[in-house]
């Protein structure tokens, strides 16, 4: 019997339904809260109320848009963490309810382990093994997937993530939030070899990762450019040189470990996965025998049909105990095994 999912998702600031049958996506709504962007980041208190205030409308307009009625779902799953702990709890405690009130298998699903699954997102089975790149506006991971929730972390951020990086910078160039896509944009018509911005390296572990100095180092090059505010400063040519040295970084880390342990099969998710240079990059490789996965670009940046899909793996190949989930507060483990 094809399983019925509801997946929610607020762990930052969108609030997001999805209905899956099985691994097929019915619908995927999200509402993005906009409000955040005059205060050049997101504010948690704003975003916990705003996800209360419209979370059971978009799972009504899931449910419509999907043809199912509540008395169709078999399993609700919900992102119980990381993320903010105000917007987590209100779609946690959500799917909860739904569950206990319908009498529904309930699914805490890890927020990372939701964006490694995402570029399979429709797929009935993956093939092992794999890199997984998460990059996203909270996490820059490189991660070794085995099986079916089978993780080994072999790096990750150890100051500024990635989108956190391209939101401060954009910041600096008084750009909008989110910056990612802004700088995106800009950088396709700039130089990216403007400036060599430096990306620092993380001396204990390769795989590691650092974005925090490149950020005080777009800093440093305005200050001592551009001192006066009234002056001209080549936006797109800094986007595009920050853009290219960021994307080198991340690629480079992962090319490195697919050599090192012998994967040609790459996944990247994440809302940085949406960055078109990014994906030029390693869609690249297809051409040296890599098999390269990206999400849909609107499953890269969060949304729930990656929870629900992470639920129907979960429920098909894994070990997946309802009970237990209802019981357990809020933060779902992230499946990291040592293998
Ligand atoms: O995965 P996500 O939606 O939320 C987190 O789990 O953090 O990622 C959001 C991050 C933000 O930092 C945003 O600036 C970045 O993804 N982002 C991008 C692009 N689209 C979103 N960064 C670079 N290029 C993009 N096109
Ligand atoms: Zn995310």
């Amino acid at each position: 019997m094809p399983q019925i999912i509801l997946a929610i998702e607020t762990s930052c600031d969108e609030t997001a339904a999805a209905i899956l049958k099985d691994n097929i996506v019915l619908s995927n709504i999200i509402s993005s809260q906009e409000f955040h962007s005059k205060y050049g980041g997101i504010v948690p208190e704003l975003a916990s109320r705003a996800h209360i205030d419209c979370i059971d409308e978009i799972a009504n307009i899931a449910f419509k848009k999907a043809g199912v009625g509540v008395n169709d779902v078999d399993i609700v799953a919900a992102t119980a963490g990381p993320g903010l702990i105000g917007s987590l709890l209100v779609g946690l405690n959500f799917a909860k309810a739904f569950a206990i009130a319908n009498g529904t298998k309930f699914s805490a699903d890890n927020h990372i382990d939701s964006h490694v699954y995402s570029p399979f997102i429709g797929r009935e089975s993956i093939d092992f093994p794999f890199l997984s790149l998460v990059v996203s506006g909270g996490h820059t991971i490189l991660i070794l997937v085995s099986n079916y929730f089978a993780h080994q972390i072999l790096g990750q951020a150890q100051d500024d993530a990635a989108g956190e990086a391209f939101d401060k910078v954009a910041k600096l160039l008084g750009l909008n939030y989110p910056g990612g896509p802004i700088i995106d944009k800009l950088a396709g018509d700039g130089n990216e070899n403007f400036h060599e911005f430096p990306v620092s390296s993380v001396k204990d572990n390769i795989y590691d990762f650092s974005f925090s100095g490149i950020k005080t180092s777009v800093l440093y090059f305005l200050r001592r450019n551009y001192p006066n505010k009234n002056e001209d400063i080549p936006v797109k040519d800094i986007c595009a040189s920050f853009q290219k040295a960021v994307v080198n970084t991340l690629y480079e880390k992962t090319l490195r470990a697919s050599e090192n342990f012998k994967v040609k099969r790459i996944a990247v998710s994440g809302g940085v996965s949406a960055n078109t240079a990014l994906r030029d990059k390693f869609n690249e490789l297809e051409k040296k025998g890599y098999e390269i996965f990206f999400p849909e670009i609107e499953y890269s940046t969060d949304n729930a049909a990656m929870v629900g899909y992470a639920a129907y793996l979960k429920n098909k190949y894994s070990a997946f105990d309802s009970e237990k989930s209802l019981h357990e507060p809020a933060f779902a483990n992230f499946s990291n095994k040592q293998i």
